[in-house]
């Protein structure tokens, strides 16, 4: 029987290994971690992740603290660790901090007796695959390596259907029999439940580059789009109705066209400053500029919103109580990373705004700690982040809708819940200070509707 072991129980290791715990029944399947807490979260009823559809995946694997137990007995060892962008030293804000996976391969070093396969399950800086070989083979016991690079194309909220329905597999390997063999172990896990035509195979850096790049360009479509909102509102044009027509054109293509406040999560951000930082070591600024444009245009995004908020309020919001629904970084999921929400109340409580917020998945403690970080701090282990962090006083927390609005002078809407759609706007209104606003940042209330009722809506992109 083949051994998998995933090292990292987090949103990629959790939900990934579940899928192959149900579809590989051959295989036995661990996944470990060094948060204590995370693994007691996995084998309890409360889950540490919030996702749609993972209650219901059935098969579990095994999740574990005892790291080197299972990675001594595994066959195929997956890395799903964080690679969050380095806060200090050479790269500071840009490169990718590999801290937490060096220290994971030199584990596997130590503990490994059998051969192994490693599998780069974690997005990491194109030739990672390299570091992490000299550091396996310059500690091997006469064990032999193949480092595979099978980077993760889920997102979040829709987990468990990109994992059972993946646009495509990819997996990288050495040009050596060895190699391709290893590429072959790892095609035939996904072959118990992807079609064939949808599993690539291609070398180690080409694997290792298409994931950043995915991710750029992802990313670049809706800062294409964003870029483009501010015109819009200008000009009287609907972001809404050019971004339908322009998508109409089948080598554009409709998805991932919709204008917001801009875009979150822990990856975006974090992957095209990887890129640019790859860019630059190898002598290419001009290419480094074209991706930071990205980043700029989202974070122009985010103040943009905040400085409309604050200018149609009379130029101030200092004192005035801003409801924020929504604060994870896209629906159907409870995770803050880089969520756009946390600049956007960071900029109103600049301007003395006191807030209160509801999102249908996010606790107050982890608002809380995510209103007190410092930028990039936030993706290192559960376990290294103060448990009760400092409070930002003009911030409450509800757990209800109409209570956050409740006497509020303005709305803003920052994270796209089907939820806020159905509200009762009536009831609300009529709980305001009046004129009482609101700010769409993700398009999702009908504003006739809503102007209707009273409010002065501002969406993104669209005209007043
Ligand atoms: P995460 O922070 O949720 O999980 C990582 C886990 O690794 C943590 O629980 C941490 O405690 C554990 N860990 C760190 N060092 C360890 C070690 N040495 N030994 C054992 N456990 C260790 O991160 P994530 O969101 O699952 O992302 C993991 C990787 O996958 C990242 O490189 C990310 O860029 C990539 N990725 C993420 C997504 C996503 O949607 N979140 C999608 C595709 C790819
Ligand atoms: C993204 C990619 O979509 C995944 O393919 C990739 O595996 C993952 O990053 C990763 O490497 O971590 P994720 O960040 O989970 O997935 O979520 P997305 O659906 O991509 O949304 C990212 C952000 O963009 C969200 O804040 C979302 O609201 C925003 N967005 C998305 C828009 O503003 N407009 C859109 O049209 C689409």
């Amino acid at each position: 029987m083949v051994k998998i072991c995933c090292i990292g129980a987090g949103y990629v290791g959790g939900p990934t290994m579940a899928v192959i715990a149900l579809k590989c029944p051959a295989v036995e399947v661990v996944v470990v971690d060094i948060s204590v807490a995370r693994i007691n979260a996995w084998n309890s009823d409360q889950l540490p992740i919030y996702e749609p559809g993972l209650d219901d995946v059935g098969e579990e694997p095994l999740f574990s603290t005892d790291v080197e137990k299972h990675v001594f007995e595994a066959d195929i060892i997956f890395v799903s660790v964080n690679t969050p962008t380095k806060t200090s030293g050479l790269g500071a804000g840009k490169a990718a901090d590999l801290t937490y996976w060096e220290s994971a391969a030199r584990m596997i070093a130590d503990v490994s007796k059998s051969d192994k396969i490693v599998v780069e399950k974690s997005t990491v800086p194109v030739k990672t695959a390299e570091a992490i070989e000299k550091i396996l083979t310059h500690n091997s016991k006469g064990v032999n390596y193949q480092i595979l690079s099978n980077p993760e194309f889920l997102a979040e909220g829709t987990a468990i259907q990109d994992l059972f329905n993946p646009d495509r597999v990819l997996i990288g390997g050495r040009e050596t029999p060895e190699g391709q063999k290893a590429v072959q172990v790892l095609k035939a896990v996904y072959a118990q439940w992807v079609p064939e035509d949808r599993i690539i195979t291609s070398n180690l850096w080409s694997a290792e580059l298409t994931k950043l790049t995915a991710n750029a360009f992802l990313a670049d479509r809706i800062s294409s789009v964003n870029s483009l909102t501010a015109l819009c509102e200008a000009t009287g044009a609907d972001v809404t109705e050019v971004a339908y027509s322009v998508g109409m054109d089948s080598r554009i293509s409709p998805k991932f066209l919709n204008a917001s406040v801009g875009f979150g999560g822990s990856c975006f951000q974090k992957d095209i400053l990887n890129l640019v930082y790859i860019c630059e070591c190898n002598g290419l600024p001009e290419v480094a500029e074209y991706w930071k444009h990205v980043i700029r245009i989202n974070d122009n995004q985010k103040s943009r919103f905040v400085n409309r908020v604050v200018a149609s309020m009379f130029n101030t919001v200092s004192g005035k109580k801003i409801a924020v629904l929504g604060f994870s970084f896209k629906k159907d999921t409870g995770d803050t990373r880089e969520t756009p929400a946390i600049d956007v109340c960071k900029g109103l409580l600049a301007d003395k705004a006191s807030i209160s917020i509801y999102d249908p998945q996010v606790t107050e403690d982890q608002i809380q700690r995510d209103l007190a970080m410092n930028k990039f701090d936030w993706d290192h282990p559960i376990h290294l982040q103060p448990t009760s962090p400092a409070t930002v006083k003009q911030v409450s927390v509800t757990w209800d809708a109409y209570e956050a609005t409740k006497g509020a002078h303005g709305i803003c809407i920052l994270t796209e819940w089907d939820e806020f759609k159905g509200l009762d706007y009536q009831k609300i209104y009529d709980n305001m200070q009046k004129p009482a606003f609101l700010f769409d940042g993700r398009n999702v209330v009908d504003t006739e509707k809503l102007r209707a009722i009273g409010f002065i809506v501002h969406s993104i992109g669209k005209p007043l």
